[in-house]
Parts: structure tokens; C-alpha cells; sequence
């Protein structure tokens, strides 16, 4: 798959990303945001590890933000199962030498109706830890309407935050 944006490329990950992923993933200013699945350090094992997932046609849909041919992030979209298979996450980081310039917006904006088409879904949504404003704010600027608090959801680095979930109805 391939999107343009108006300020990047999403395009499937490949073998060649791992230095990028070396070089913009392993930051613990971008894990502390994460799940803890996204690890750090970030090293080559973990790069080649999830390259392989991301390229192994998997239920989920992973993109590389591509910025002049270097994957400087990644965003994906994650179809829940069971009595949620109606639902989907979409979760998404971006170098830190690049943040603030619109980019991860106009990923998302680009991507959300993508989403709605490619998976049968009625509902796509963002769990946010509530130290995040400007994930929070990124969703907002891309329509996504704040829907819940979820009170002491997260244990971050054995800090509690609440989960403050952020949905679109397509
Ligand atoms: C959150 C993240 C994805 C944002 O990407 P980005 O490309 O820098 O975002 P954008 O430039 O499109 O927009 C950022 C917005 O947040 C705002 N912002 C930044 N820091 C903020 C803060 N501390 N408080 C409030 N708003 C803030 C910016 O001003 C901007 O809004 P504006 O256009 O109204 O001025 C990026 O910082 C990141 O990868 N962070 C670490 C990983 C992460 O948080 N992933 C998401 C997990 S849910």
C-alpha cells in the first residue's frame, strides 16, 4: 500500500528499514508514549523482529512514514477481535527530529477513510495515556472526538495514568 500525504509518504515497511528504525525508534522520550510492546532501547533484533510482523500479512495493517525515502515513523491500524471485531486502533510514532510539522496529522487524516474502507469497521479508536496532550491534540485536528476517561487504565513505567480514549465514526 502506498499514501500520499500532503507532508509524507505511507508506504509498507521493507527489509532496508532497519537502520532507520535504529535511528529514529530508539528514543525513550517515544516508547514512554507507547505500549510497552514498542520497546526500549530499540535494537537491531527488535527492528528485524518487527519488520518480519509487519511484512508477514497480518491481520493488522502496519505503514512506514516516509520522509524522502527514510521510514521516520510508523503509524497502523490494529482490527480488534471477538464481539469488538466491529472496532479498530490506530497507533501511530514519529522521530522525534521531526515532530511538530504536521506530519503524524496529515498521516492520519490520510489514512482514517483508508481504514474505514479496508477493514469492515464502524468504529476506529485511540487510547491516549493522559500525559499525552499532543496526541491528543493531533487526533482532535483530525476529527476524532474525545469519548471517555478511563481512570488509572495505564501502569507506565509503574506510573498510573488514565486512559482517555479518542474515537471516529468514519
Ligand atoms: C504525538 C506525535 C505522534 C505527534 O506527531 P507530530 O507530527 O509532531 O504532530 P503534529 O505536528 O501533526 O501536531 C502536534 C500538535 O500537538 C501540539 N502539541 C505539541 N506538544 C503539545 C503539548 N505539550 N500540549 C499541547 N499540545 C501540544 C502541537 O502544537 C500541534 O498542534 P497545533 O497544530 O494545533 O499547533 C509525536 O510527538 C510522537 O511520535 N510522540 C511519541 C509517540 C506517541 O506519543 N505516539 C502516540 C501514542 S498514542
Amino acid at each position: 500500500m502506498r499514501i500520499l500525504t500532503p507532508s509524507s509518504t505511507l508506504r509498507d515497511w521493507d527489509v532496508n528499514d532497519v537502520m532507520s528504525l535504529l535511528n529514529h525508534a530508539d528514543n525513550p522520550r517515544i516508547a514512554a508514549s507507547m505500549r510497552d510492546a514498542f520497546p526500549s532501547p530499540y535494537t537491531r533484533d527488535d527492528a528485524k523482529r518487527f519488520i518480519r510482523m509487519a511484512t508477514s500479512g497480518s491481520p493488522n495493517l502496519f505503514l512506514a512514514i516516509d520522509l524522502d525515502g527514510e521510514a521516520v515513523g510508523g503509524i497502523g491500524i490494529h482490527p480488534l477481535e471477538d464481539v469488538y471485531h466491529g472496532s479498530a486502533e490506530i497507533g501511530y510514532w514519529l522521530s522525534e527530529s521531526c515532530w511538530g510539522q504536521g506530519i503524524v496529522t496529515d498521516a492520519i487524516r490520510s489514512l482514517v477513510p483508508v481504514a474505514f474502507e479496508e477493514f469492515e469497521i464502524v468504529r476506529l479508536q485511540a487510547g491516549i495515556f493522559s500525559n499525552n496532550p499532543a496526541s491528543m491534540r493531533v487526533l482532535e485536528k483530525c476529527g476524532f472526538r474525545k469519548e471517555a476517561v478511563h481512570k488509572n487504565a495505564i501502569t507506565k513505567h509503574g506510573i498510573l495514568l488514565d486512559e482517555v480514549m479518542y474515537v471516529h465514526f468514519g
